[in-house]
């Protein structure tokens, strides 16, 4: 993406060189705007080293952009996908809600047709003032987004509200506002499992497999960039995605019970999660000690959640599984889409360690008709946003 920061004064404007930087490493072009106040926070050489691009100043005769100064701000404008401003001040937030422009960025927050995304940072008063909340209000009528600001120490001395949202949370909303929503998963609702469930034998050991469910949680980002309301049942300890609805489940009779809660009210399923197959048929409430009974440990088998959400589907909704598989991949793939009732399965080749916890992977999907081509191998934020693609071109090549 080529992102436009505008970056205003307050004391927060040192963490813009932060997320700067975040922005860069993540693949995007950042061209920066300092208003006035700004300026004396930061200084564009700081910016320009991060971003390799140039720096903008408040006025159009303080960039260093020559190509056609008079209209500096309406190419800048056009130049942008996305327009954040981090940290914005009470100041801009009430120029733009207002449509006033009087130096380069609210010219530019005024000209652009790209999404705009707003990270303010004030004083506590001044954040709960009725007028900034107003100003707040208007912005997202226009379709603004705003990244709440959060609690804590703030440089006033105060304590409360207005301390700049983390900067990762801020690189992640601007990726959610940025990305092209896809027509088929825009507003619809996404239920995935992801991660793996735990099944105590007693109060300190557990059941459990090699999921880091890393591949749930970046197709849960995934769909929810590409405009879908994401609801994540998440076994395991990784932190949950920005702007998805997290459930967290420690057994697969604990997903079973989160996902039927939510089945009826969702689109889609994907069912990304490894969730054990066999649960110890009496666990001990107790630390069960050295010689306390039978070596032998009895498994039951736990509920296959995948099987019973397809089972009770409508004929409207629809349901991805995956297949862990070290061998004989695809006839045990399709045995899985047949025997399951799924619209689509995707191939996770797991021999020698493959899968769990690699960086890169590769994912083969089948449906019905057969295997199509693989997808990757792909770090797994790049293979969920692909395989995102993929479902959401055969969703739209499926009558109504
Ligand atoms: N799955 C599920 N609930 C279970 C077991 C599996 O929802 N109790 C889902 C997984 O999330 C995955 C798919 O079913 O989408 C396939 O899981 P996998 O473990 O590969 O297959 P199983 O059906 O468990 O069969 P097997 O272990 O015999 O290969």
């Amino acid at each position: 993406m080529q992102i436009i920061l505008g970056i205003t004064g307050g004391v927060a404007a040192y963490k813009s060189a932060e997320l700067a930087r975040l922005l860069v490493n993540q693949g995007h072009l950042v061209r920066c705007i300092l208003t006035e106040a700004g300026a004396r926070f930061i200084t564009p050489l700081t910016l320009t080293s991060l971003t390799g691009e140039p720096c903008y100043g408040a006025n159009p005769d303080q960039g260093e952009w020559r190509a056609n100064p008079s209209i500096e701000h309406i190419e800048l404008a056009r130049w942008a996908d996305l327009v954040a401003v981090v940290p914005a001040t009470a100041n801009i937030l009430g120029k733009a809600a207002n449509g006033l422009a009087n130096d380069l960025l609210s010219t530019v927050l005024l000209a652009t047709r790209a999404p705009v995304l707003w990270a303010p940072a004030m004083n506590t008063g001044m954040w709960e003032h009725p007028a900034v909340q107003a100003n707040v209000t208007r912005l997202k009528s226009f379709g603004h987004a705003v990244v709440d600001p959060g609690e804590g120490f703030l440089a006033c001395g105060e304590e409360g509200s207005g301390k700049l949202a983390e900067v990762a949370s801020i690189a992640e909303a601007i990726q959610v506002h940025g990305s092209p929503k896809l027509r088929s998963l825009n507003g619809r609702r996404v239920l995935i499992t992801a991660g793996p469930t735990r099944e105590d034998l007693d109060p300190v050991r557990t059941l459990t497999n090699r999921s880091t469910g890393r591949m749930g949680v970046e197709l849960a980002r995934a769909f929810r960039d590409a405009g879908a309301r994401v609801e994540l049942v998440l076994g395991g300890e990784g932190p949950a995605p920005w702007g998805v609805e997290t459930v967290r489940v420690h057994s697969a009779q604990q997903m079973l019970e989160a996902c039927l809660a939510r089945w009826a009210d969702s689109d889609g399923l994907v069912a990304a999660a490894a969730v054990a197959d066999q649960k110890p048929e009496c666990p001990s409430i107790e630390k069960a000690k050295k010689g306390d009974g039978p070596e032998t440990l009895v498994l039951v088998r736990t509920p296959d959640i995948l099987a019973q959400l397809s089972a009770a589907r409508r004929s409207d909704q629809w349901v991805l599984g995956f297949a862990a598989e070290s061998e004989n991949h695809l006839d045990h793939a399709m045995a899985k889409l047949k025997n399951k009732g799924l619209d689509a399965v995707l191939v996770n080749d797991v021999q020698d360690g493959k899968g769990f916890g690699a960086q890169a992977n590769t994912l083969t999907p089948l449906t019905a008709q057969g295997a199509h081509p693989p997808i990757g191998p792909l770090s797994k934020d790049q293979l969920a946003r692909a395989v995102v693609q993929w479902w959401a071109q055969r969703l739209e090549a499926r009558p109504d």
